[in-house]
């Protein structure tokens, strides 16, 4: 078992090309090149553009973050790479880019979970986490609860949105609201003016009889763009703070009170909570005082390490190399659905480090 390892991450999942380097539990640096910008036009990220833009920003971020680090690449112990999930496109650049770093520089190479490392990344902030913690993660993409043991290869899901992602509700009532993409900052900084109680949107899957962890965020999209239509049809203003406040509102409540549900019923009192949603100062908050109110113990990484970035893979392939887990064959592949109880991608004929040398003979 190696001591303190120092590792490369690379994450290129969706729009963020994200290069990080640990060593342990400690982050040396977190490079992020995004692309946000060019999707903001189309409300959305565009996979073919966002693959391209990791495309050319790859090399030059991954150089960026070894000069921050200042560690030379033949000092790493390993490059970890998110396998999945996420962008196919996307995160085959981030794979092939991984496995040619680890087979010129001859290092171990880890492909992992891009749930995984979005609770992981909490290490480099607060130490080591405790076994078990709960997880709430909520981005763009997910809204899921996590059981975790050893974060390397012990994940439960408990529940997940059966329908949006909470960023993704975010994203799409800042465009009813006129607000741009992404929608979560704006909806954050304008509902810092407005009323959370001025609205009652309807809290998705909170009525006796529903599934305890599962989220919906559709219904209350929905809820809020009617409104607003009907405020725009009958010529009165839309009042954009208290509406983005409510909506908040509605969100960071269901988040909050099922997850700290979820700490009491399965006898956890560690809650961590992870994606870009956790970057929501309200729900930073909520969570503060529910957490404080039960007894719980919140962490919540710092923002910029809520959204997307290279660290949170890095600090999971640390994990990995710290507890001697398998490093991934010469064939490891990109898998957009790869299911959260898989932390990450094991070799399963040998490593791809014992392949390389085999093919080099
Ligand atoms: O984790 P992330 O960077 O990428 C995904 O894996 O999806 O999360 C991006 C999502 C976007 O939907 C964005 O609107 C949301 O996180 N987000 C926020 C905030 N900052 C980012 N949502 C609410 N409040 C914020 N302050
Ligand atoms: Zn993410």
């Amino acid at each position: 078992m190696a001591d303190e390892p120092l590792v490369l991450g690379i994450e290129t999942s969706c729009d963020e090309t994200g290069v990080g380097i640990v060593r342990g539990t400690t982050l040396l640096a977190d490079a992020v090149a995004s692309s946000v910008n060019d999707h903001a036009r189309f409300g959305g990220v565009v996979p073919e553009i966002a693959s391209r833009a990791h495309l050319e920003a790859m090399v030059p971020t991954i150089r960026r973050a070894l000069e921050t680090a200042g560690v030379k690449a033949s000092d790493l112990d390993g490059i970890a790479v998110t396998a999945g999930p996420g962008l196919a496109g996307a995160l085959l650049v981030g794979v092939s880019a991984a496995k040619a770093y680890a087979w010129a520089l001859d290092k171990p190479l880890y492909g992992v979970n891009h749930l995984a490392s979005h609770i992981c990344v909490d290490q480099l902030e607060h130490g080591r986490l405790p076994e078990p913690t709960m997880a709430l993660l909520v981005s763009g993409g997910h809204s899921s609860l996590l059981l975790s043991g050893d974060i390397t290869s012990d994940v439960r899901p408990l529940g997940a949105t059966i329908d949006d992602a909470a960023g993704e509700a975010f994203d799409k009532v800042a465009r009813v609201l006129g607000l741009g993409f992404p929608g979560g900052p704006v909806v954050d900084r304008m509902a810092r003016e407005g009323d959370g109680s001025a609205i009652a949107f309807p809290r998705g899957l909170n009525n006796a009889g529903d599934p305890a962890y599962d989220f919906s965020f559709s219904g209350l999209k929905t809820a809020v763009a009617r409104w607003v239509e009907a405020k725009r049809r009958a010529g009165e203003p839309v009042p954009v703070a208290d509406v983005a406040a409510s909506f908040q509102e509605a969100v960071t409540d269901v988040l909050t009170r099922k997850a700290v549900r979820a700490c009491k019923d399965n006898d956890v009192d560690h809650l961590m909570i992870g994606g870009g949603v956790a970057a929501n100062s309200r729900l930073r908050e909520m969570a503060q005082q529910r957490c404080d109110k039960a007894g719980i113990v919140l962490r919540v990484p710092r923002p910029g390490l809520c959204t997307d970035n290279g660290a949170m893979v890095a600090a999971l392939g640390a994990e990995m190399v710290w507890r001697g887990r398998t490093p991934s064959s010469f064939d490891l592949s990109a898998d957009s659905s790869l299911p959260v109880t898989e932390t990450h991608v094991p070799g399963e004929h040998g490593s791809f480090h014992a392949h390389a040398h085999e093919a080099l003979k």
